[in-house]
C-alpha cells in the first residue's frame, strides 16, 4: 500500500513523477504529494484525493528541477488530510521523506526526540523525517552525500516495522536515498538518469533495466551512479534484471476502465501463460521453475496453497485440480490465517504462494512461516522481481502483464492456468494417463478461442447488469469446481459495486441460507453441464420455489435450463476442470457493468488497494 516514485536525471522531474504516480495509483489513492529539489530549494505540493487534485494543487506554480520524489497514499496511521499526506519534512524543511509501510515504534521514537522537534502530522512516517534530521545533525564531521546516507542508516537502526522510503535533502542536489525493509523498491537504470518506484510500471516507458533492493538494503542514487549498501554500510553489488513488460500494456488502450481492458486481455495473456510450458506429445506440463527433482516430486505428500482475496479463489480451483489429477491432498489457506494456527508442515509439504502483486503482506508472512518449518515453497506470481518471487525457492511467473485495476481479473485466469499445469505435471508423474493428459492440454489450448467467443455476449451482459443494478443483495451459487467461481463472482460484485453479495455451495442452502430467499434477493447460479449438473438443477428448483429471481449461467445449447431462469448467461462447454476459466468471465463482466451502471469508481473502489503490504 502507498506508491512511491523518484526521479533523478536531466529531464524535468515533475511530469515524470506525476505520470509515475498514475501508474502506482492502484497502491493507494486517498491523497498524494510531490517534492522537487531545484537550485537549493525544495518545492512541495500535497493534496487529498487523486493525482488530478495534486496537479490542481501544483496549479500554475513553477515546479522546475530535475530530481524529486512523489507519493500516493493509502492511509494507515492518521486520517486523510493534507498534513498527513507525504512528503513529510524535517523541522527546518531541508529534508523530505516518503514512506510506504508502518513504523511500529513511532510513538517511542517521537517521545525520545521529545520537545526538540515539531510534528505536523498524525502519521508514523513523519517521525522518520525527524529521526533522520536528528542523526544528520549529529554527523557534522561527514562530508558529501555520505552524510545523508549515513544519517538514514543510523535512523533506520532504531526503527521497528516496515518501510520502502525515499529521502532528499536540499543540500544534496545530486542524491536520492532509497531504503527497503518489507516494502518494495525498484530502481530503473537509464543513461544519465534513474527511476525509483514501488514497482517497475512507472519506468516502463524509459527503461527495462531494473535493480530490486532486498530487505535491509539502502541505495544512494545520483545522476551518474547507483551505490547499494547494507544498513551496516557494507557496499554490495546488485544484479540488473530485465523487465519484459512494455509501456503500452500499462495503458487503457481506448477502454473506459483498466478493468474492462484487463477482462478483454484474458485470451491473449492466457496464451502467454501456457506458451512453451507443456508438451502435447507427452501429455504433460513442463514448468521448469518448480526446481524439484522427480524424486522430490514423488515425495510430496501434501500441497498447501496460500493466497489472499481473488488469488485464494483461484487456489480453491487449484485444490480440485491437484486432488483430482495428482491425488495429492491439498489445502487452501488465506495468508492472514495460516501462520496463526500452527499449520502442520513438514519436508514433504509443498507450499505455493499465489499472488498477482507478489507483495501481499499476509501471503508473504505465511510463506516465510512455511519456509521456517521446512516446506518446499514455490511462487505463482505476476509482478516480476516482487518480494514473493524473490523469497521463494522457485516458481512460475503468470505472464498476465501489468494489472492495474484493483479488482483482479486476468491475473486470476492466469493463476488458474499455472495451477492446472502444475497439477497436470504432478498428475502425469502419478496417475494421469497419456491420453487424459493430452485431452486436458487439447482443451486448454481451446480456451483462448472460447474466451474470445464469450465476449460477443458483452452487450447482453451489460443490459442484464442494468436490469439488476438496483438490487441491494445478491446470492451466488455453485457446486463442485464452481463453488470457487461463485465465490469469485460474488467477490467481484462487492468489491466494485458495493452491493452486498454472498456465495455458497448450493448444497448448503438448506442448512441456513434458504431463510434469506425472497423476491428481493436475486440468485446467480452456475449450472454448467458437469457431473453435478442434476444436483445443481435441483438446488435451482428449490430457489425458484421460494420466488427469488434466478440468473443461470449455463452451457450454450442448454435450452431446457432456460425454463428455470429469469435470465440466462451462456458459456461454451469445456472439460469440467477447466470450467472456471470460462465461467468466471461473464461474472467479471456482470460485476463490471453493474458497477458502471451505479457510477462507481470501477478501477479504484473505496477503501481498497491492490497491493496490500500491511497486515
Ligand atoms: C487485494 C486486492 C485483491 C487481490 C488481493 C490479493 O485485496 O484488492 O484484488 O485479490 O489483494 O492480491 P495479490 O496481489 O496477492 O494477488
Amino acid at each position: 500500500m502507498c506508491g512511491i516514485v523518484g526521479y533523478i536525471g536531466e529531464k524535468q522531474a515533475a511530469p515524470i513523477l506525476l505520470q509515475g504516480l498514475r501508474r502506482l495509483e492502484y497502491r493507494g489513492y486517498d491523497s498524494a504529494g510531490i517534492a522537487i529539489l531545484d537550485q537549493g530549494c525544495i518545492h512541495r505540493a500535497r493534496s487529498v484525493g487523486r493525482i488530478d487534485n495534486l496537479i490542481d494543487a501544483i496549479g500554475g506554480k513553477q515546479f522546475p528541477g530535475t530530481m524529486g520524489i512523489a507519493h500516493t497514499r493509502w492511509a494507515t496511521h492518521g486520517g486523510v488530510t493534507e498534513e498527513n499526506a507525504h512528503p513529510h519534512s524535517s523541522c527546518d524543511g531541508s529534508l523530505m521523506l516518503m514512506h510506504n509501510g508502518i513504523i511500529e515504534n513511532y510513538r517511542d521514537i517521537k517521545e525520545k526526540l521529545g520537545g526538540e522537534h515539531v510534528f505536523r502530522s498524525e502519521t508514523d512516517s513523519e517521525v522518520l523525517a525527524h529521526l533522520i534530521e536528528h542523526h544528520y545533525q549529529l554527523l557534522t564531521g561527514k562530508e558529501g552525500d555520505a552524510r545523508l546516507r549515513l544519517s538514514v542508516e543510523a535512523a533506520l537502526s532504531h526503527v521497528r516495522g516496515t518501510y520502502g522510503l525515499l529521502v532528499i535533502h536540499k543540500d544534496h542536489p545530486n542524491c536520492i536515498i532509497a531504503a527497503r525493509l518489507g516494502s518494495p523498491i525498484a530502481i530503473g537504470i537509464n543513461l544519465g538518469e534513474y527511476f525509483i518506484a514501488s514497482d517497475p510500471t512507472p519506468m516502463l516507458a524509459h527503461t527495462k533495466n531494473v535493480v530490486f533492493l532486498d530487505d535491509g538494503e539502502i541505495a544512494a542514487v545520483t545522476r551518474s551512479s547507483l551505490d547499494t549498501f547494507t544498513l551496516k554500510d557494507e557496499h554490495i553489488v546488485k544484479c540488473v534484471e530485465q523487465i519484459d513488460w512494455n509501456d503500452e500494456q500499462a495503458e487503457k488502450q481506448g477502454y473506459p476502465h483498466f478493468m474492462l481492458k484487463e477482462i478483454f486481455d484474458q485470451p491473449t495473456v492466457f496464451e502467454d501463460a501456457i506458451r512453451g510450458r507443456y508438451n502435447l506429445a507427452e501429455g504433460t506440463a513442463n514448468l521448469g521453475g518448480l526446481n524439484m527433482t522427480p524424486t522430490e516430486m514423488q515425495r510430496v505428500s501434501r500441497i498447501v496453497l496460500i493466497a489472499c482475496g481473488t488469488a485464494s479463489y483461484a487456489a480453491m480451483v487449484g485444490k480440485y485440480a491437484f486432488e483430482r489429477l495428482a491425488g495429492i491432498p491439498t489445502e487452501v489457506d488465506v495468508g492472514s490465517e495460516f501462520r496463526y494456527r500452527d499449520p502442520i508442515i513438514d519436508d514433504r509439504t509443498l507450499v505455493f504462494a499465489i499472488s498477482q502483486s507478489g507483495e501481499t503482506a499476509d501471503t508473504l508472512a505465511a510463506l516465510r512461516e512455511a519456509k521456517r518449518k521446512g516446506a518446499f515453497v514455490r511462487g505463482i506470481v505476476n509482478v516480476i522481481g516482487s518480494t514473493i518471487a524473490r523469497e521463494t525457492d522457485g516458481g512460475t511467473y503468470m505472464h498476465a502483464g501489468p494489472e492495474l485495476a484493483v479488482a483482479s481479473t486476468k491475473a486470476y485466469t492466469n493463476m488458474l492456468a499455472i495451477l492446472l499445469l502444475y497439477a497436470l505435471q504432478f498428475g502425469r508423474q502419478r496417475r494421469v494417463s497419456l491420453a487424459t493428459g493430452q485431452r486436458l492440454l487439447g482443451a486448454l489450448r481451446e480456451i483462448p478461442r472460447k474466451m474470445q467467443a464469450l465476449f460477443e455476449q458483452a452487450p447482453a451482459i451489460e443490459a442484464l447488469a442494468k436490469k439488476y443494478a438496483s438490487y441491494e443483495h445478491f446470492l451466488y451459487l455453485g457446486r463442485g469446481i464452481n463453488v470457487p467461481v461463485a465465490l469469485e463472482g460474488s467477490h467481484k460484485l462487492k468489491e466494485i459495486s458495493y452491493i452486498h453479495s454472498e456465495a455458497y455451495a448450493a448444497g448448503e442452502m438448506k442448512h441456513g441460507v434458504n431463510a434469506l430467499l425472497c423476491p428481493e434477493f436475486p440468485v446467480l447460479a452456475i449450472m454448467t453441464k458437469n457431473q453435478l449438473y442434476d444436483k445443481m438443477r435441483s438446488n435451482v428448483e428449490e430457489v425458484r420455489a421460494r420466488k427469488s429471481k434466478v440468473i443461470l449461467l449455463v452451457n450454450e445449447g442448454d435450452e431446457q435450463a432456460k425454463e428455470l431462469a429469469d435470465d440466462v448467461l451462456m458459456v461454451p462447454p469445456t472439460m469440467e476442470l477447466l470450467e472456471p476459466l470460462l465461467n468466471t468471465i461473464p461474472l467479471q463482466l456482470f460485476a463490471y457493468y453493474i458497477a458502471v451502471a451505479l457510477d462507481r469508481d470501477v478501477d479504484r473502489p473505496r477503501n481498497l488497494a491492490k497491493s496490500v503490504t500491511v497486515e
